[in-house]
């Protein structure tokens, strides 16, 4: 059984002149938790938020915050994201040589835990951390920008990681990062996920969030039928 499908909307494609007012939209048009991506010009080569906008969400919805961190040394600044009001953090495998000790500090400042892949690291890397973990990310763009496409060369990983889950009897959540849209979430379930990132899809939608989220949740809840 899948656990639960959840539509993360990704404020990254959002308008920043109406950022409450976006993620408001979103939570009434039943995104489940608000995707913020922190980039540091360094790990990726764009530039994005830091923790004043995950406290400005923070006001904005009664929704988990999902912060994930594209940038080297996570560790710096965990307890900054998470003093701002972050539910769950996701750090890069490729950037944490300590990666169980980075877990660690995230629990123990009472956040969820999650580790992300970029689409060339393999499913083996995070075997050994996956017992400590509440969701794996697996970036299926390389990460960096909005709007990308699809790279569907990974959802062999993504039911990799999905069988990795069912043999340590764990019901991990999957998360998939990048050109989810109303075609490929079906796809992406059907193989094992079960939290989606939308960040184009959803605010560049011509119909609309609410509209676009109920689009992208039924062609995951039909995904769901194919697992
Ligand atoms: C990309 C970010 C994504 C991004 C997805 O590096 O991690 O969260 O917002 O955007 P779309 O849905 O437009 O591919
Ligand atoms: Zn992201």
């Amino acid at each position: 059984m899948l656990p639960a499908i959840r539509i993360a909307p990704s404020i990254l494609a959002a308008d920043f002149t109406r950022l409450g007012q976006h993620i408001a939209e979103a939570e009434a048009g039943g995104g489940d938790q608000i995707h913020i991506d922190v980039m540091d010009g360094r790990f990726v080569p764009n530039i994005t938020m830091g923790p004043l906008v995950v406290q400005a969400a923070r006001r904005a919805t009664a929704l988990p915050l999902d912060v994930h961190l594209m940038i080297v040394e996570p560790e710096r600044h965990i307890p900054a994201f998470i003093d701002a009001g972050a539910s769950n953090i996701t750090v890069h495998v490729e950037v944490c040589a300590h990666l169980h000790r980075v877990v660690q500090q995230i629990h123990q400042a009472g956040a969820a835990a999650s580790v992300a892949l970029n689409p060339h690291s393999p499913a083996c890397q995070i075997k050994e951390i996956l017992p400590f973990v509440d969701m794996v990310l697996v970036m299926t763009v390389n990460p960096g920008f909005g709007g990308q496409s699809f790279i569907d060369q990974m959802l062999l990983k993504i039911r990799e990681i999905r069988e990795m889950s069912r043999a340590l009897g764990k019901p991990l959540d999957i998360q998939v990062d990048g050109g989810i849209d109303a075609h490929t979430a079906q796809q992406v379930v059907a193989h094992g996920a079960n939290v989606l990132v939308v960040g184009t899809a959803v605010f560049g939608a011509a119909e609309g969030i609410q509209a676009s989220i109920a689009a992208i949740r039924a062609s995951a809840e039909s995904g769901k039928a194919k697992t």
